[in-house]
Order: structure tokens, then C-alpha cells, then sequence
């Protein structure tokens, strides 16, 4: 089922939390709403499930406007950030229940059921209730009875968050292939950019109620449309350099950095911000008009890498991200290059990318 967003306004009293979003979420995909917290995610997960009130806009499901019509009537299954299990049942009883209350018969209920649990890894605490959980298990459970049911619409508000790392790492693949198995469109909800990039199929990314960008995690991730989608997304975050561009270059203090080609155009000495990610640069054994001086004031291993970072003239710095192997030691000089195809430029003003056009 494909789900349309338009104009979607949202207002508590004088506060708007929601701004103009247009969104068209194609039918079977995996989509995700992305964005820091208080940026509206939540709330626009309940206006789709109809559990708040639309100010301004329209929301389609297919052709059909869902405005008015009362969750129970809307076919959707939703896992909540804040779930609630019924203590006094058991948690064979909390995963039955959507389907019990719709009479389904009682040994496809005892299929559906096993099925799930088995997903989830939860089957040999069926006869348990709530209160004899974990923390994770108890979010396991939650998000079992909703994948117990067949929905059109299948929303998740940030359903991992009481996971520990490693169960949150198996669960983004269980849910990619449940959501696979169920051809229903996933409506995804989370602050954490590094589960939206695995688990989507496209991500708006969202902040200040306003959506910023909508593509695969491929485009947000390579072309972001914005100075806070370049920092929002990757890890570790993306350095950014204030300076000018003038006759296709950089000027940033004395050095003079190629850029790629810039098809909105600029102004002359065009105030600009380099953007560029720490695993796109290099050191090199000598300084050039394209390398920047500094001196490494920080080296952190992370694994298989190191974060290198290094002070710049005015305060500056920038990471760099390198092989483990290398060595590099706190004080040392270095020079910094980048390669120009995998650098972004933004406007200083709007924070919008000239390399968009
Ligand atoms: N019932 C309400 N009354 C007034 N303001 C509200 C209400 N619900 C949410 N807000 C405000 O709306 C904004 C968006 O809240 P929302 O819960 O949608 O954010 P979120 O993106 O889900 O954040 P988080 O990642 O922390 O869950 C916040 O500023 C919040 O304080
Ligand atoms: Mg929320």
C-alpha cells in the first residue's frame, strides 16, 4: 500500500512541530524517518496511524484519504518507542491477542504465533509473563505482536532502543527480512542514522519538523542536499572548513583546494563550507597547494581504524580517519589532502549544496 503525505502540518497550540511535509512512501518499501530528537518523528508516525489530529494536509493510503478514519479501520500494525504489554497475560496471550480479538481460529493463531517467536528467539518464554522479562525481551515481545498480524502498513517507533548492541545488530536484519516476508510498506522510526543506512530502502531525513531530504541511504549518504544532512549522516561525522571560493577553488587560510564543478555557479569570493568525510583523506609526505598543514593532536584506534584529528590554522580541525597500521604520533606535522571528486560544497547562507545545482 502506498502511503502519501501531503502538506502535512502539524500544530500543539502555538507550537509547530511539523511543517509542509510532502512525502510519498512507494508501496512494499522499507522507508525511515530519521532525525535528532523533537524533530517530529513520532508525531507523524501517530498522525499516519490516526492516533493524533492532522492540522493542515492530507494523508492517502493508495487513493483512499485516511484522514478521518479511526486507527482500528486503517489496517496497520505498530510497535510503539514506549510499548505496553498486558502484564496479567502470558506472552503466548500478548502476541494472540491482535489476532484473537479479530476471531482468527485458534490454530492459525497458535501458528502465526509459534512462527514469530521462533523470529524473535523468544519461544521458550511463552509461558512467562511480562514482569519475568528483560528489559529486551519484553520490547521482543512487543514487537512480536505486531509482526503476529498481516498489515497493510506496518509502523515502528524505535523499536530496537532497549536492545543491547549486539541483539540490535541481529534485529536490523531480522526486520529487513521480515519486512521482506510480509510485502507490507514499513514505516521506520529513528535517531540512529547508522540503523536507518542498513535497514531502509529510502530515508527522509528530518529536523525541525521539516523534511530535509528523502532518498536511498545511498543518496543522503553521497549527496547530501544540505549542511545538516552532511553532518547527520556518517560516522564519524563529516569535517566542515568555512571559506571562499573563488576562480573553482577553496581558499581556506593560505592554502587554495581544487573543487569539483559546481553546476548552480558562484558569485565572486562566494562564501562557502567544505565539507568532507574523514575517510576521504589522506596524508602526504610533502606539502602543496592542495594539502592542509597541521599538527595531530589526537589519535583515537577504533578496530581496524584510527581517527586521526589535526589542528588547523584559526582554530580548525579536522579528522581523518586511517589504517590501524599507520603510525602516527601526537604532535607530529602533517599534511592533509583530499581528492576533489569527494569533497561537498554548501553555501554558507542557505546551508545548501552547490554541487546539487
Ligand atoms: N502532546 C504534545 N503537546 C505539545 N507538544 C508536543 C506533544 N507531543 C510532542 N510535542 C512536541 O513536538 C515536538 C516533536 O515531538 P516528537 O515526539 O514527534 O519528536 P521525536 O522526533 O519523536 O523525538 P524523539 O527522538 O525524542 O522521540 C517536540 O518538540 C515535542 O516536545
Ligand atoms: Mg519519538
Amino acid at each position: 500500500m502506498q502511503v502519501s503525505l501531503t502538506r502535512i502540518n502539524k500544530r500543539f497550540g502555538s507550537v509547530q512541530v511539523l511543517k509542509d511535509v510532502d512525502l510519498v512512501f512507494p508501496s512494499r518499501k522499507f522507508v525511515t524517518l530519521l532525525g535528532p530528537s523533537g524533530c517530529g518523528k513520532t508525531t507523524l508516525l501517530r498522525m499516519i496511524a490516526g492516533l493524533e489530529d492532522i492540522t493542515a494536509g492530507s494523508i492517502r493510503f493508495g487513493e483512499r484519504e485516511v484522514n478521518k478514519l479511526a486507527p482500528r479501520d486503517r489496517n496497520i500494525a505498530m510497535v510503539f518507542q514506549s510499548y505496553a504489554l498486558y502484564p496479567q497475560m502470558s506472552v503466548r496471550r500478548n502476541l494472540g491477542y491482535g489476532l484473537r480479538v479479530r476471531g482468527t481460529p485458534k490454530a492459525d493463531i497458535e501458528e502465526a504465533v509459534g512462527r514469530v517467536a521462533r523470529i524473535l528467539e523468544i519461544d521458550h518464554l511463552l509461558d512467562r509473563k511480562p514482569a519475568q522479562l528483560s528489559g529486551g525481551q519484553r520490547q521482543r515481545v512487543a514487537l512480536g505482536r505486531a509482526m503476529v498480524r498481516k498489515p497493510d502498513i506496518f509502523l515502528m517507533d524505535e523499536p530496537l532502543s532497549n536492545l543491547d548492541a549486539k541483539l540490535r545488530v541481529t534485529m536490523r536484519g531480522e526486520l529487513r527480512r521480515f519486512h521482506l516476508d510480509l510485502d507490507a510498506t514499513t514505516i521506520y522510526v529513528t535517531h540512529d542514522q547508522l540503523e536507518a543506512m542498513t535497514m531502509s530502502d529510502l530515508i527522509a531525513v528530518m529536523h525541525q519538523g521539516v523534511v530535509q531530504q528523502f532518498g536511498t541511504p545511498a543518496e543522503v549518504y553521497s549527496q547530501p542536499a544540505n549542511v545538516f544532512v552532511a553532518g547527520f549522516i556518517g560516522s564519524p561525522p563529516m569535517n566542515f572548513l568555512p571559506g571562499t571560493i573563488d576562480a573553482g577553488r577553496f581558499t581556506f587560510a593560505d592554502a587554495k583546494l581544487p573543487l569539483p564543478a559546481l553546476p548552480g555557479g558562484v558569485k565572486p569570493a562566494h562564501a562557502a563550507i567544505l565539507g568532507v568525510r574523514p575517510q576521504d583523506l589522506i596524508f602526504e609526505g610533502t606539502p602543496a597547494a592542495d594539502t592542509l598543514t597541521g599538527t595531530i593532536s589526537l589519535v583515537e584506534l577504533l578496530g581496524s581504524e584510527k581517527l586521526v584529528e589535526v589542528n588547523l590554522s584559526g582554530q580548525k580541525r579536522m579528522s581523518v580517519q586511517i589504517h590501524a597500521d599507520m603510525v602516527v604520533n601526537m604532535g607530529d606535522r602533517v599534511h592533509v589532502k583530499f581528492d576533489p571528486q569527494r569533497v561537498h560544497v554548501f553555501d554558507t547562507e542557505s546551508g545548501r549544496s552547490l554541487r546539487a545545482g
